[in-house]
């Protein structure tokens, strides 16, 4: 999993059945235009949960690649049995979708509906019972990196949530987004992803938080863009983005995949 090079498109709460027709149709021209092209290439899209059977299906009618190209939600119950939980979609229904992945954690749900550890740990055991993929986020808030406890907060994020899960193999995905950076224009600056980059690495391996993973990947996430990504993609451990407003845009999306790919930085 480490050894891929991963993109995935974070749509968010975007985008109507027309667009995402539009989206696709523009999107998959270009993948099979073969100019963005690595054998390791992992293309994801985080789809909003009413369109993702209908995207996976048109995805495997219309693209010709031969990397990956996955499809995922960005959410998905903590309950584990159906029932009476009104407005909930489980990891299973999602499964049933034919989605590969699921986002959990995203600081705008930990924000906006309180999620918090002890759900997100369930969310995530959800996940690994279902076979999806999970790409966690974690990340400090802009009072947290002013007050220099960004390292202490992103070590507790993965610390309060991962180390009792049982994880199968290739199903954890790290996503690193601070908080002021998403949405923002005001990405993490090449250091400041590095100097984290490595302090992720380090508890991952060093503290034995997820003992049945060799090589989690870890993603940048927080206005990442075709200007700003080349630069990010060449320092260590970084091993792909979680692009939110930019990926909303075909061709901008290609842009940073494709300077990624190129990247006279590495
Ligand atoms: P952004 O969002 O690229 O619009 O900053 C990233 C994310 O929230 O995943």
């Amino acid at each position: 999993m480490n050894k891929h090079k991963i993109f995935i498109a974070n749509w968010k709460m975007n985008f109507f059945p027309d667009d995402v027709h539009d989206y696709f149709n523009v999107l998959t021209h270009i993948l099979n235009e073969k100019e963005i092209y690595d054998k390791a290439l992992y293309i994801g899209f985080a789809i909003p949960f009413p369109y993702l059977y209908e995207s996976r299906s048109f995805l495997d009618k219309s693209v010709k690649v031969d990397y990956r190209v996955e499809t995922g939600a960005q959410d998905c119950s903590a309950f584990q049995h159906p029932g009476a939980y009104t407005g909930e979609i489980s990891a299973q229904m999602i499964k049933s979708c034919r989605a590969d992945f699921v986002i959990i954690g995203h600081s705008e749900r930990r924000k906006y509906l309180n999620e918090n550890s002890a759900i997100l740990k369930e969310k995530i055991q959800r996940a690994q019972e279902a076979n999806l993929k999970v790409i966690y986020c974690i990340g400090e808030n802009d009072a947290e990196r002013k007050n220099h406890k960004h390292f202490e907060i992103v070590e507790k994020q993965l610390q309060e949530v991962l180390p009792e899960i049982k994880f199968k193999s290739d199903s954890l995905i790290i996503a690193y987004e601070p908080v002021w950076a998403i949405g923002t224009g005001n990405n993490a600056s090449p250091n400041q992803v590095s100097e984290m980059f490595d302090f992720i690495q380090h508890v991952l391996t060093e503290k034995k938080i997820v003992t049945d993973l060799k090589d989690i990947p870890i993603l940048y996430g927080g206005s990442a863009n075709s200007t700003n990504a080349p630069e990010l993609y060449a320092i260590r451990n970084v091993g792909g983005f979680l692009i939110g407003s930019a990926s909303l845009k075909p061709h901008e999306f290609k842009n940073i995949i494709l300077g990624c790919l190129k990247s006279s930085f590495t």
